[in-house]
């Protein structure tokens, strides 16, 4: 096989005329091209809501999906990326591209983490909107359906990594991209000019059978799965980034909200009422709260204690949520970059109605000078 070809090429991104089952299999290598790439902007009828975004991995850019799962009291999240670490603001002397990161937390609140798992070339596959993946050499793979109703993670890594077993993933609520839903084949798939955002589950049914550093970890909660992709190192496009997802009464809601280096907010809002969306797009004013806290934030050594989230749904008013509790599952801060993950518990709704409490998760991604 010529070099050339191990690259998924632009035309059978872009350019592939498919039917809704039509299957494209894509190789990733795991050493990055040197060369300028393409990276998908806007939705196309022919192309997988939930494929690879990226043309080809070149040294700044990233692709990744994410999964995670969470209820009242555990969660787990899983990424599986591909891009160089330095393409999401951590430079090493890895020279990988494709890798999983696993981490979260027991029902008891204690937090536990998977080692850094590198990855041999992952192989995506897309059948209709839906996309399976081996990252191989890892034992860590994927399926979905082609219309993104059921996602499936399988590990097998027990020996290597002391994690084995499943996780399901049954929709409750039509996937979106940043601005746009799943069926607006028109949309941008932008969040800002150059990050990508695809959520092809914003919420889920969700089962974690698994056993992790020697333990059952066995919950039922709600899970969660996108992706997002640049053409620039994250850290390059962001300065700072509050995202969230949690189930709250009948209301499935996600929540991003990003400044870039220049000041300039980019948002955008989800909420899916008993499964059916009543808001896609912007605007969420997601405002962090706690001691010595300031918008925007400057200090990355003071994590927020939680969020107030603003979300305007037009005609149906505005809805407002609060998160009420913070579990640290993850982070990290090196030298002003740094990224933190939290399960916490919501209560809100629309505003001058009934409040309901739910869970969920957030992350605050920042890279300040
Ligand atoms: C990767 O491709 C993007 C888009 O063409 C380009 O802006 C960037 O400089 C490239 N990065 C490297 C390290 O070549
Ligand atoms: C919480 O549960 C995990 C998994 O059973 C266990 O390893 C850990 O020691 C527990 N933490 C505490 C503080 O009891
Ligand atoms: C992933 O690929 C590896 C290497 O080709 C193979 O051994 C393994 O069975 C595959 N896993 C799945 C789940 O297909
Ligand atoms: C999605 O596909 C699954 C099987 O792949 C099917 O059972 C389900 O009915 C489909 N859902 C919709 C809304 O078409
Ligand atoms: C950032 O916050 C930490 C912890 O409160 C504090 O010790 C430090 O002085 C603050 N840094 C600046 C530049 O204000
Ligand atoms: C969120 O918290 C703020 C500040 O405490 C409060 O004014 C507001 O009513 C709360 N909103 C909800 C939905 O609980």
């Amino acid at each position: 096989m010529k070099a050339s070809s191990l690259y998924f090429s632009l035309a059978s991104v872009f350019g592939a005329v498919a039917a809704l089952d039509a299957t494209s299999t894509y190789i990733v290598p795991t050493a990055p091209v040197d060369a300028d790439v393409s990276i998908a902007t806007n939705a196309v009828v022919s192309t997988a809501f939930d494929g690879p975004k990226v043309s080809a991995v070149n040294g700044s850019t990233f692709d990744w999906w994410y999964f995670d799962v969470v209820s009242a009291k555990a969660s787990i999240s899983l990424v599986f990326q591909t891009g160089t670490t330095a393409s999401v603001g951590y430079p090493s002397v890895l020279e990988l591209t494709n890798y999983i990161q696993v981490a979260g937390i027991w029902p008891n609140g204690t937090q536990f983490s998977v080692p850094f798992v590198p990855s041999g070339p992952a192989v995506v596959t897309t059948v209709g909107d839906g996309s399976s993946a081996n990252f191989t050499g890892t034992g860590f793979s994927w399926t979905s359906t082609p219309n993104l109703s059921k996602y499936f993670i399988t590990i097998d890594a027990l020996e290597t990594y002391g994690i084995k077993g499943t996780i399901s993933f049954r929709s409750l609520a039509p996937a979106h991209y940043g601005l746009g839903s799943v069926a607006d084949r028109s949309s941008s798939e932008l969040l800002t000019p150059k990050l990508g955002w695809a959520n092809a589950v914003p919420d889920a049914e969700s089962h974690v059978d698994l056993i992790v550093g020697g333990e059952q970890l066995k919950f039922s909660g709600r899970g969660y799965h996108d992706k997002n992709w640049g053409s620039q190192a994250l850290n390059d496009i962001v300065e700072n980034w509050y995202w969230g997802h949690a189930a709250v009464g009948p209301y499935s809601i996600v929540f991003f909200d990003a400044l870039d280096h220049n000041g300039v907010e980019y948002t955008a809002a989800y909420i899916a009422e008993s499964g059916s969306p009543i808001k896609v797009g912007p605007t969420a004013i997601v405002r962090p709260f706690g001691d010595g806290i300031t918008y925007p934030q400057t200090n990355s050594s003071i994590i927020p204690d939680g969020f107030n989230i603003v979300i305007d749904v037009g005609s149906r008013g505005v809805f407002e949520f609060n998160t009420t509790s913070r579990i640290i599952a993850e982070t990290l801060d090196d030298g002003g970059y740094g990224y933190t993950r939290a399960q916490a518990h919501f209560v809100g709704g629309q505003v001058g109605g009934k409040k309901y409490t739910g869970y969920g998760l957030w992350d605050w991604q920042h890279f300040y000078q």
